[in-house]
Formats: structure tokens, C-alpha cells, sequence
């Protein structure tokens, strides 16, 4: 039996956080799609599984179900919203629908002892979204939990090891949420917590050590995150075989040059290939003005310049035999199969020329974004690389709207500095999922001193999101808006007006283009 926990995919985004909030209790999670097959999972041996929540009812046609033969491997489950009353259907139990429903917040109540719930007081607040309830439960289980509109809102069977919830103790407001997944893995199940920043170092070390051998290695920094961190593990684990190349496409923010040179260069002594590559990305640029133009032109000259060094290296032949890639688990499991390469577009190297075959080293697909973080910063990354907002592959390159000139991108990368250091100076910068500068290529006429001004305005963008995928406009305080602005006008010429973007995503996007 290893001490992996699989969690039963119901419906996507329930899935991924239970997922992380089980590593969050230090226990391995991986997300399976609901088709598994008990065959499967007995080949796996996980040490617990989770049946995650999700938008259907088990009655409706097609629902998604479980293999009934996985209920007799001996493996311990907990059932979470969906994933109980599937479990609670598929034992004979019943399950109907409440004609109304409860949403959000809901006094929880105990009903009986409980294994699971030993931690829980007699009454407390639990999370719940659902229409359907559990009515009856399965031979061999009892109820220990009610709410106003769910008889069943906890069962368990412990001779099988079998519990459920009817509500979602993966969410942060709900009381006891995380003590009830801890208290089901690490003394139901018995998991211990084993899954911490230094054993996934270890481990991923470990296997790029036997993976790359005495190979050599090749990486694209990128300045964000993900690429930062990949290298760092590796070099941690091959050192010197390790060269990383940066593609300085004038596009990018203030310094992102030099931090990596700091970083790679004079604190981890990695060979860093710098490619100073503005001149060909502006001409490429000029008198292109559809976004979607850009995005190609940008993403085809990167990878034509990474070619090039490749190719100089002698990849495929003596050079560099592995190339790093940062794919991290939501983009592993997005991809739908959980094993093929899923190589992110735009500013990545998915669209090598075959001869220029690489063998991938991803030694961040099981991770989530914020466990990468706190990896690069076990690995000795600055904070401001392991904690930088994202930051979009083709750059500044979509944040000027209307053609790029290097007048333009000096202009944005000035005033993005100026944005963002006045909001890590009132404390916003990690609260925030972005924050940015946009120019807008048009002039508006101002006012400075005794004349008349013609210059470009800045919108700042500044948004709160868990996941990119929705957004809302960040209520960032008066005073920060105002030094901003100041500032703006003030220290960045070719400034004269300062907007501020109030829209959230729907129905805008986080970028302007
Ligand atoms: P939108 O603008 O679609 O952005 O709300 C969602 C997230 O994706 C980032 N983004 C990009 N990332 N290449 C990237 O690598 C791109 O072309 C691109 N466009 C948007 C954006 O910064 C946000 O985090």
C-alpha cells in the first residue's frame, strides 16, 4: 500500500482543491477521472481514496459513477458532497431530493458518536451546495450529523473504514473542514505526513540524477516562477550540466534580466546564455497592431531564438540532450490524460523542430502553483522571484495596445515598475493575483507646467482571483492610487494621464489584449 491519497475527479474544480488540501495535511494526492477502474486503483494500492462533490445529481442520466468493485479493495474512503451520496446510493442506501436545497453556510449538528467527526463540537458552521440528500443510509452505516435540510449530513461505516459528508470540509469557511480531512488521513487511514518541501526536493532530485545521468541539460528562463524553480531543482540536482538561456525579448518587465543573472548566475554559478534579442522582436513587431498577430509573431521569434542556441550547443548530437520544462500539475491534469507532455503556448519551447529532439525533464508536474512557491523557496530563490505575479509569455507585448515600438515598451516598463513598486510598498503585492500598468497607444492633450503636453495615458490593472479564470477588480485604497499616479506623471516622460480599470473578468480579461 503506498501513502498516496487518489481523489475521485466528480467534477473538476472540487477535485483540485480537495487534492491540495490534502498535501496540505502532507499526504501525496493525484486527482483520477471517475472512470478508474477498481483494477486501477487495486495496481495503484493508494492509501485512502476521496470521492470529490460535483454539479450533477445520481439521478440524473448520464451521471458519473464508481466502479461498485473499488468498495471492495479494503482501501479507506471518504465521500464529499456528491461523491456521499453516489457512495451512499451505490451501498443501498437512499438518496432524494430535499424539493429545495442548501446553499453556503448551514448549522451542522451532531447526531450520534463519530470517528470522523471526534473533533467537531455539537454544533458547528458547515458549507453546503446541494439539491439531493441521503435519506437513508447503508447497511452497516450510521448517521452522525444532521442540518435543517440533510437527515444524513455525515454517515460512516467504521468496520469497512467507509465515511461521508454531505457538505464541503475542503472550503475555508467551513468550520473543522481541514481537521475532519486531517483526522480521516493521518488516523483513519493511518497516512503519515510524509509530503513535505524536503522530500520533494529529495525525490525530484533523486530522479533527475538518475533520469539525466551525466547528460547535459537545457532550460528557458523565463523570469517567472515556474521556469525559475524547475531550474533551481535542477541545478540542485546536476549542477554544472545545467545551461539555462534567456530570451531578453524587450518585453519584459523592469530588471527581470539582471535578477536572473543575480540569481543563476552569481548564486547558483549556472552558465546562463543571455540572447539579447530586442532589435529582432521590435522590427518583427513593427505595424502589427492585432493582438492575436502579436502573440504569434512573439512566440515564433522565441522559439526560433532558443533554436538558435540550441542548435549552437549541438543539441541532438554532442549538446544538450534534456530540456526542463515548468509544467505544473493543473496543466497535467487539464490535458486530460494525466501523462501526455502538455507544453503551454506562447512564450514556451512546445513548438521545437523535430530534429531538435529533447527528452523532457518536468520535475514540477505533481506540484500546484503554491506548493512550487514554497519549493523555490526551500531551493534558496529571492522572494521576488518565488512570489512574482504571473505574467503573461508574450509580455508587455499585450499590455501596449496598438503597435509595439521600443518607445512604447520603455514607456510601460517604467510605468510598470512605478505600479507595482507602490503596491508591494502598501503591503498589496501577494494579495493581489495581478497588478500592472496598460498603455493604450493613443495621446491625450494635458497640461504640466506652462505648457500644453500630447502623451500617453496608463491605466492600471489591478485584480484578486484564486485561478485567472474569473477575476474581480481590486478595491485598492485612494492614497495607493494616488502615489501611483503621482509618481507616474512625475518620474515616467511620455506620461500625462492616469486611468483606473474597473471592470471585472467576466466580462473583461485580466489582460487588455
Ligand atoms: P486573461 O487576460 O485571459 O488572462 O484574463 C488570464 C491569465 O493568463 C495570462 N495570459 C497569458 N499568459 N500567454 C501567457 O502565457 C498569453 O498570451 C496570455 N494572455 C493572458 C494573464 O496574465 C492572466 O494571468
Amino acid at each position: 500500500m503506498s501513502s498516496t491519497v487518489l481523489v475521485v475527479d466528480f467534477g473538476a474544480q472540487y477535485a483540485q482543491l480537495i487534492a491540495r488540501r490534502v498535501r496540505e495535511a502532507h499526504v501525496f494526492s493525484e486527482i483520477v477521472p471517475a472512470s478508474v477502474s477498481a483494477e486501477e486503483v487495486r495496481r495503484q494500492a493508494p492509501g485512502a481514496i476521496i470521492l470529490s462533490g460535483g454539479p450533477k445529481s445520481v439521478y440524473e442520466s448520464p451521471a458519473p459513477s464508481l466502479d461498485p468493485g473499488i468498495y471492495e479493495l479494503g482501501i479507506p474512503i471518504l465521500g464529499i458532497c456528491y461523491g456521499a451520496q453516489l457512495m451512499a446510493q451505490q451501498l443501498g442506501g437512499v438518496v432524494t431530493s430535499t424539493g429545495g436545497g442548501e446553499y453556503g453556510r448551514t448549522t451542522l449538528t451532531r447526531t450520534g458518536t463519530s470517528n470522523l467527526l471526534a473533533e467537531v463540537p455539537e454544533a458547528s458552521d458547515s458549507w453546503m451546495s446541494h439539491g439531493d440528500a441521503i435519506t437513508q443510509v447503508p447497511e452497516g452505516f450510521v448517521a452522525t450529523a444532521s442540518t435543517p435540510l440533510a437527515p444524513v449530513a455525515a454517515m460512516e461505516d467504521n468496520a469497512r473504514r467507509f465515511y461521508a459528508v454531505q457538505y464541503h470540509p475542503e472550503v475555508a469557511h467551513c468550520d473543522f473542514g481541514q481537521d475532519i480531512i486531517e483526522n480521516f488521513l493521518h488516523h483513519l487511514a493511518a497516512l503519515p505526513a510524509s509530503w513535505t518541501n524536503t522530500n520533494i526536493i529529495d525525490d525530484q532530485v533523486a530522479i533527475i540524477r538518475e533520469t539525466v545521468g551525466s547528460e547535459r541539460v537545457l532550460c528557458a528562463l523565463s523570469g517567472g516562477v515556474d521556469s525559475a524553480v524547475a531550474a533551481a531543482m535542477v541545478t540542485r540536482a546536476i549542477g554544472k550540466q545545467l545551461t539555462c538561456v534567456f530570451v531578453d525579448t524587450g518585453l519584459m518587465r523592469a530588471n527581470e534580466g539582471e535578477q536572473i543573472e543575480q540569481t543563476f548566475v552569481k548564486q547558483f554559478g549556472v552558465e546562463l546564455i543571455h540572447v539579447k534579442a530586442q532589435d529582432r522582436f521590435f522590427d518583427a513587431l513593427a505595424g502589427v497592431t492585432d493582438p492575436e498577430r502579436k502573440r504569434k509573431i512573439i512566440g515564433e521569434l522565441f522559439i526560433r531564438e532558443f533554436e538558435a542556441v540550441a542548435r549552437e550547443l549541438g543539441a541532438g548530437g554532442e549538446g544538450p540532450r534534456f530540456l526542463v520544462q515548468g509544467t505544473l500539475y493543473p496543466d497535467v491534469i487539464e490535458s486530460g490524460s494525466g501523462h501526455a507532455a502538455n507544453i503551454k503556448s506562447h512564450h514556451n519551447v512546445g513548438g521545437l523542430p523535430d530534429d531538435l529532439s529533447f527528452d523532457l525533464i518536468e520535475p514540477l508536474r505533481t506540484l500546484f502553483k503554491d506548493e512550487v512557491r514554497k519549493v523555490g523557496e526551500e531551493l534558496g530563490l529571492p522572494s521576488e522571484i518565488v512570489w512574482r505575479q504571473p505574467f503573461p509569455g508574450p509580455g508587455l507585448g499585450v499590455r501596449i495596445i496598438g503597435e509595439v515600438t521600443r518607445e512604447r515598451a520603455e514607456i510601460l516598463r517604467a510605468a510598470d515598475y512605478v505600479v507595482v513598486d507602490e503596491i508591494r510598498k502598501a503591503g498589496l503585492y501577494r494579495k493581489l493575483w495581478q497588478s500592472f500598468a496598460v498603455l493604450p497607444a493613443v495621446r491625450t492633450v494635458g497640461v504640466m507646467g506652462d505648457g500644453r503636453t500630447y502623451a500617453y495615458p496608463i491605466i492600471i490593472r489591478a485584480v484578486t482571483s484564486d485561478d485567472a479564470m474569473t477575476a474581480d477588480w481590486a478595491r485598492l485604497p485612494y492614497d495607493v492610487i494616488e502615489s501611483i499616479s503621482n509618481r507616474l506623471i512625475r518620474e515616467v516622460p511620455g506620461v500625462n494621464r492616469v486611468a483606473l480599470d474597473v471592470t471585472s473578468k467576466p466580462p473583461g480579461t485580466i489582460e487588455w489584449e
